[in-house]
């Protein structure tokens, strides 16, 4: 253990997120079994592996990840993680709750997706300022251990709206680091953003200005940053906006120092993607799955594929509606078409969440009690998550929809052209990250509209084997633009290099 948390110290490149490669879960007789991390940020950045020997710095989530670190004092065996150096922070229970569901998932992604509901959201009161102070005290814990590990000059890159004052706070304990933060969300308007109270606002940006550079997914989101800066920071804060493409400034006397603004969209894996598609275990999911879809009248019925986390900002419950709007207004497609929603259960310690799983549920059933035959379920729920799954049924997509509210890209849009066997027509919210970049080639619709949806579903069913085969293939080659070992390494240089 300690000469394994001996050659974590000096690391020239460190990450910092709050959720790691890898969680723990403690099996019978106290075992411990390792299981990769899911979403946006961990795809992305499980690309860096070994090679880089970037030391990635992550929390502990649950009991498992304690006992982990408790066995290994924070520095993970390698056979866990695929051979990337990992510290595991035991942050104390209670403030991490406080910091995770509290202020992270409820006060800051509600307000990057615009996901209050008036009148009731939000509360800023004293529970609000207590779990305040466990965000501070967990981005404290980050910005210490990077404080500690990192070499005389090294790269930190800190990821995410749950470290938002971790860059200002790592500068003021190693002025000689280079460091970088990432959004992988969206970033709200400045009005929106304006609700936060002011000495809040202030503090997420300045947290983030602590840094050399901001980066986004997206320029719409850079500019929402931009002007957010202005907003809270008022003449304090001068932007420039250069011309050049991707190298916006925010200067501010409150870091005398500028920080850049840059952009880089996370694409698919593609090589990996394909690969890891035709492995055995997604043919059994396929022939599983073909089963549950069956055929009528002798073809193959059709597919509209959704693959997210039961997540508010995913606008999945609009999705089913828009499909039972689609049966409803254009009978023809019923028994021809199946919705495959592979809807995964996220952060259920939030009721929230519980309640929108729940939500999902219910109706799907309804739309199976209302369209279903004895031959054809009209929506095949999936809850369990199953990256094999997801892959055959990325395989098997005619359609896909994607209509989040809000989302910083949306790793699903991307991954499906490149894996869909036949081309798939790709129904995309304009409130995606990946909208700026897959628009074109995508049926665009506006999140909210369920009829407009419908519609597009219809579209996107009907569109001819030529046309589709050929967006599918501009899709995939604009999805795999730069792909997750490039998004890293273009940071880093952009890092090192200003
Ligand atoms: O969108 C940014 C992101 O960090 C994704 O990587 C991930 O899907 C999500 O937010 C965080 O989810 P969780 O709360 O499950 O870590």
């Amino acid at each position: 253990v300690s000469e394994r948390s001996a050659a974590q110290s000096g690391a020239e490149v460190l990450v910092a997120s709050n959720r790691g490669p890898v969680s723990y879960a403690v099996g019978e007789g106290g075992a411990l079994t390792a299981k990769r991390g899911g979403g946006g940020l961990v795809s992305g950045l499980s690309a860096i592996g070994p090679d880089t020997d970037a030391l990635w710095v992550c929390a502990a989530l649950g009991e498992g990840d304690r006992e982990a670190v408790r066995r290994t004092g924070g520095a993970l065996d390698p056979a866990d993680t695929g051979g990337q150096r990992v510290r595991m922070l035991d942050i104390p229970a209670e403030v991490y709750a406080d910091a995770y569901n509290g202020i992270a998932n409820s006060v800051l992604w509600f307000v990057h997706h615009m996901l209050y509901q008036t009148p009731l959201e939000p509360v800023f009161d004293t529970e609000f300022r207590a779990q305040w102070a466990s965000y501070e005290a967990y981005n404290t814990a980050f910005a210490d251990a990077l404080a500690e590990t990192a070499a005389p000059g090294a790269a930190v890159l800190v990821q995410d709206y749950h470290l938002a004052l971790v860059p200002g706070l790592l500068r003021e304990r190693r002025p000689d680091l280079r460091i970088a933060h990432f959004s992988h969300t969206p970033w709200a308007p400045a009005d929106y953003f304006a609700m936060l109270p002011d000495d809040i606002q202030r503090k997420l940006v300045t947290g983030i200005l602590g840094a050399d550079r901001a980066n986004f997914l997206t320029r719409h989101w850079a500019r929402a940053f931009m002007d957010c800066c202005q907003w809270a920071l008022g003449p304090e804060c001068e932007a420039h906006r250069p011309r050049e493409k991707d190298a916006y400034l925010v200067s501010t006397w409150l870091t005398p120092r500028k920080t850049r603004i840059g952009v880089h969209g996370l694409g698919a894996d593609g090589e990996f993607l394909r690969e890891r598609a035709h492995r055995p275990d997604v043919g059994e999911r396929l022939t599983a799955l073909r089963e549950q879809i069956g055929r009528t009248g002798g073809t193959d019925r059709k597919t509209i594929v959704r693959v997210d986390r039961t997540e508010l900002s995913k606008n999945i419950v609009r999705g089913l509606l828009a499909y039972r709007r689609l049966l409803a207004d254009r009978p023809e497609w019923r028994e021809r078409v199946v919705h495959l929603a592979f809807a995964y259960p996220s952060r259920q310690d939030l009721a929230v969440y519980r309640e929108y799983t729940a939500q999902v549920g219910r109706l799907a059933e309804e739309i199976n009690a209302e369209y279903g035959t004895a031959g054809w379920q009209p929506v095949v729920l999936h809850v369990k998550d199953d990256f094999a799954r997801s892959l055959a049924a990325y395989r098997l997509a005619d359609v896909a929809l994607v209509n989040p509210i809000r989302d910083g890209m949306n790793l699903v849009a991307k991954e499906v052209p490149v894996v869909s066997d036949r081309g798939c027509a790709l129904v995309l919210s304009r409130g995606a990250g990946a909208y700026w970049e897959l628009g074109e080639d995508a049926i665009v619709v506006n999140p909210y509209d369920i009829n407009a949806t419908a519609e597009a579903l219809h579209t996107a069913l009907s569109m001819d084997d030529t046309e589709r085969s050929e967006r599918t293939a501009r899709l995939a080659a604009a999805a795999t633009a730069l792909p997750p070992a490039q998004w890293f390494l273009d940071q880093l240089r952009a890092l090192k290099e200003d």
